[in-house]
């Protein structure tokens, strides 16, 4: 039950008992003998359990608004760095470029060039990050449902991480599907974009595979990785917003929005997302989806069916 309903649940049982205590002492005529103060006495007992557990209630409450007043703050931060970081490698190295150009072989160039361009996508992603999460949060995150050739995201994403993972020597496994789906291309390249993310970002040696498998009326797609893992007592928690696991990366700080992102999306199509994960094994995030997303029952005639 959500916790304001529960603490209000509590104060309506509170007054239930008052009142009864009232109609116990007030209703009795005559001497009080041994059996109604018997009776004033449990009421008194439950009267102070029932105070006791709504003060718990109210206190659990205050202490999770804390958290979620300490989890903003934190995000804020992030947000900062995760923009001034590519920024600030953009600009050092244009401004590099600039003064030494003359003197640098195409090599040197290419180099700083390919660094500038990494910069920018991250920086990108951080942007499309935010306006994503400030759709969701309004309701209104656009969708435009097509049939979808799986292969076709899987391709992309594909040439998009490759050479980021020749950078750290990981091999990346994408499986070849021939799997179709009604969906919004764009929510599904968002939300496979974000597992790839996390998979690279948290996995120094091994391997990051993606893989589809047709489950008859749904598709599950899995992106598993040989990375840190996440501890048990995250692995729910990773889905909130703001929400980060305890692992210490600080080379990796991030938002804490992705994994919210992907889970509110998939959602909305009708699907669910699930983590399997061990410390310092690995993760495998499955996303399960209806092959025909459940916003088709919304969506007017002339989106459907149309092929991407
Ligand atoms: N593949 C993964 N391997 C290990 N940890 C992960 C993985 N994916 C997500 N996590 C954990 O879940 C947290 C939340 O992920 P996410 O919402 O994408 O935020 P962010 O990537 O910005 O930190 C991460 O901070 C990390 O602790
Ligand atoms: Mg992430």
């Amino acid at each position: 039950m959500d916790p304001i309903r529960e603490i209000d649940h509590k104060f309506r049982e509170i007054a239930n008992v008052i009142s009864l205590l009232n109609m116990v002492t007030l209703g009795h005529y005559g001497p009080v003998d041994d059996q109604v103060n018997q009776k004033i006495l449990q009421g008194i007992h439950y009267l102070k359990k029932m105070l006791d557990d709504a003060n718990m209630g109210i206190q659990d409450l205050l202490n999770k608004e804390k958290e979620l007043l300490k989890m903003k703050d934190e995000f804020t931060s992030n947000v900062n760095h995760e923009l001034r970081t590519p920024l600030t490698s953009i600009l050092g190295t244009t401004d590099y470029l600039l003064d030494v150009l003359a003197t640098l072989s195409k090599e040197d160039i290419e180099i700083r060039l390919k660094r500038i361009n990494r910069s920018g996508h991250s920086l990108l992603n951080v942007v499309n990050q935010l306006l994503d999460f400030s759709r969701l949060e309004a309701g209104n995150m656009d969708s435009r449902l097509s049939e979808i050739n799986l292969n076709k995201i899987f391709e992309s994403v594909k040439d998009t991480f490759q050479e980021l993972c020749d950078l750290k020597a990981l091999k990346l496994n994408v499986q070849i599907t021939d799997i179709k789906i009604i969906n919004d291309y764009e929510h599904l390249h968002k939300v496979i974009l974000n597992l790839l993310s996390n998979a690279y970002k948290f996995t120094e040696e091994g391997s990051i595979t993606l893989e589809a498998v047709d489950k008859g009326n749904d598709v599950q797609i899995i992106v598993s990785d040989t990375g840190q893992g996440i501890e048990i007592e995250d692995q729910q928690k990773v889905f909130k917003r703001f929400s980060q696991g305890s692992i210490e990366n600080n080379k990796a700080p991030g938002t804490g929005i992705g994994l919210h992102i992907v889970q509110s999306i998939v959602q909305m199509h009708g699907g669910s997302v699930d983590l399997e994960s061990q410390p310092g094994m690995g993760s495998r995030f499955f996303v399960t989806l209806p092959i025909q997303s459940a916003l088709i029952q919304k969506a007017d005639g002339e989106n459907h069916g149309k092929k991407e």
